[in-house]
């Protein structure tokens, strides 16, 4: 079944409570900035080693070993600047989207998957929960 093989990767809860979408929108108008004036991706806000860890649970629970077994479909909601996605397409991830309802965040994350020719990977602007503040 797809939606079963399909991963969710889910940060919203920790950061809906912690900032408000505006305070986010100003976060990545600011990271969109230092992307245009020295290419800086932004922050990775869990840090590069938890993001690490995940992507080598990830190969190591789906990457097939003969080569047969379709990669699952990712969905990173709460995608920030797309770094998450762009890791996942270089390992060759073919069904990715992010989502977030930050447009800055998602314009940013347009440019850093231009940089890493990260083609494929889909991204929406969408608030998919709770309510705006
Ligand atoms: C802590 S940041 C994580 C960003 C990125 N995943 C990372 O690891 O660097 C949380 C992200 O979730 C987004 N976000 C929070 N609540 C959301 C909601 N209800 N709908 C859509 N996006 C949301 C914020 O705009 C922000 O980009």
């Amino acid at each position: 079944m797809h939606i079963c093989r399909t991963l969710v990767n889910s940060f919203f809860s920790l950061s809906s409570s912690t900032f408000s979408s505006s305070s986010w929108d100003d976060a990545y108008e600011l990271e969109l900035k230092n992307f245009s004036s020295h290419g800086d991706e932004g922050e990775v806000w869990f840090g590069e080693d938890a993001l690490f860890r995940v992507l080598r649970w990830l190969d190591k629970k789906f990457q097939p070993e003969d080569g047969t077994d379709p990669l699952p479909s990712v969905l990173d909601l709460g995608c920030g600047n797309g770094v998450t996605c762009a890791h996942l397409s270089a390992s060759g991830y073919k069904d990715v989207a992010g989502v977030d309802y930050s447009a800055a965040a998602i314009e940013l994350a347009k440019k850093v998957m231009e940089k890493h020719e990260a083609k494929d990977v889909k991204l929406e602007v969408w608030f998919f929960l709770g309510s705006k503040r």
